[in-house]
């Protein structure tokens, strides 16, 4: 996560004015410097709970409270934090990745668990950790060439190297990937007993009533399929998606959606047939998030990553049509972050804050000091 999301979340989730203004800051603990500042590691993570932050500061980590501040402890390991890349917390631990190297602190008091590595991989140029998600006691670590999956004590209850992996996604008791030539590979994290369905090439990140939603390799393109069994529970075979360059899968128990470029594609739960489908208004739609019965996103007035003018848009989940749009000034390319109602799109200079029930600028803080960094 960020730096200016660390020090305005709290600001977030108690504005309830209407009228745009400007939020005060609540809190600012000076980082020391280090040199991930110009990277794109995610060097700043919060706690399950909420109640503390855990930064990396010079060569050391610190723990900070959310409500003050105020310093907790500091745990140091210059070896491995000279080069952090990854930094995941759970409800006990800290786990940082280097490279293919890995290092758990306790989350109470900053003290050392455990160290351990992955597996090199064959290729030198895409090596090494890039993601880690927690779910519930256990951290899923992934990168170019290695999946593994640990408890804190860093022992390896699953491990495996891949080449090419396409998409992966953590829940519901399941780690699943896709591989090689278009495979899903569903592994249960409490056996650790693998399952592997052929012809898959993009799946959801996260499953809905146990089921996940794909993308095939084949026609027909849009199916899901029950994680528990590795069977597929409909394919769509009206839908045809032309030349699609990005994917984002977002499984529902009501309207999984597929926003395939800057159309959206919503299917029912059960049969699979075509709910509705959305052109948005932008040549290029990023960020996609279901939240209070609405799809949110960035609607970029350019093409792909080219500047245009980017704007926070929703649209109805029920009916299909949009529920309006907000333009978001930018310096660098946002981020969104959807709680409570509201949606926060952090820049380069700060952040705005949208109300998402009604599509209206609710505050802001465009005046933050420093670089504010991006979780992409
Ligand atoms: C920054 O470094 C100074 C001097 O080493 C130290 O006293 C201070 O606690 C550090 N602050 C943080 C947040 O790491
Ligand atoms: C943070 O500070 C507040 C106010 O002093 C205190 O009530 C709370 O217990 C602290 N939280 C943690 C996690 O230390
Ligand atoms: C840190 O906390 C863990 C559990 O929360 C405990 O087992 C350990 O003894 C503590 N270490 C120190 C040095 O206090
Ligand atoms: C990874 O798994 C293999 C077996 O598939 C095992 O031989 C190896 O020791 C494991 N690596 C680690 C670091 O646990
Ligand atoms: C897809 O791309 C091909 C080759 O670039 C092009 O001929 C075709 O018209 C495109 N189809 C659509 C629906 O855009």
């Amino acid at each position: 996560m960020t730096l200016v999301y660390a020090v305005t979340t709290l600001v977030a989730l108690v504005c309830t004015t209407t009228a745009l203004k400007t939020d005060s800051i609540l809190w600012t603990t000076p980082l020391n410097n280090t040199n991930e500042i110009f990277s794109m590691a995610q060097w700043v993570a919060t706690s399950p709970d909420g109640s503390s932050i855990i930064a990396l500061s010079g060569a050391n980590f610190v723990s900070l409270n959310a409500t003050t501040g105020a310093e907790l402890w500091a745990a140091q390991d210059n070896e491995y934090l000279s080069s952090l890349e990854v930094l995941a917390v759970s409800s006990t631990a800290v786990l940082a990745a280097v490279g293919t190297g890995l290092i758990s602190f306790h989350l109470s008091n900053g003290s050392l668990i455990a160290t351990a590595s992955v597996p090199q991989g064959p290729n030198p140029f895409n090596t090494g950790i890039s993601n880690i998600v927690v779910h519930g006691d256990l951290f899923v670590v992934y990168g170019g060439q290695n999946i593994a999956v640990m408890g804190s004590d860093l022992v390896m209850r699953y491990n495996v190297s891949v080449m090419d992996s396409y998409s992966l996604g953590v829940s519901s008791g399941f780690v699943y990937y896709t591989s090689g030539a278009a495979h899903l590979t569903i592994v249960d994290l409490i056996t650790f007993e693998e399952r592997r369905v052929d012809d898959v090439l993009y799946v959801s990140s996260a499953a809905a009533n146990g089921n996940i939603l794909v993308v095939q390799n084949s026609r027909p393109l849009v199916a899901t399929i029950a994680l528990s069994t590795g069977t597929f529970v409909w394919k769509n075979t009206d839908v045809v998606l032309n030349n699609v360059t990005t994917f984002v899968l977002i499984a529902s128990t009501d309207v999984p959606l597929v926003v395939a470029d800057n159309a959206v594609y919503a299917f029912d739960a059960v049969t699979g047939g075509l709910v509705f489908q959305y052109q948005t208004p932008f040549p290029t739609v990023s960020n996609p998030v279901v939240a209070s019965g609405r799809l949110v996103y960035i609607g970029n007035t350019a093409q792909g990553l080219a500047r245009g003018r980017l704007f926070v848009a929703g649209m109805d989940l029920s009916t299909g049509k949009s529920l309006g749009q907000v333009m978001t000034p930018t310096l660098l390319r946002p981020s969104l972050v959807v709680s409570g109602g509201h949606a926060m799109m952090i820049n380069g200079q700060g952040y705005s804050l949208i109300d998402t029930l009604t599509m209206t600028a609710v505050s802001h803080n465009l005046n933050l000091q420093g670089q504010v960094l991006l979780p992409w």
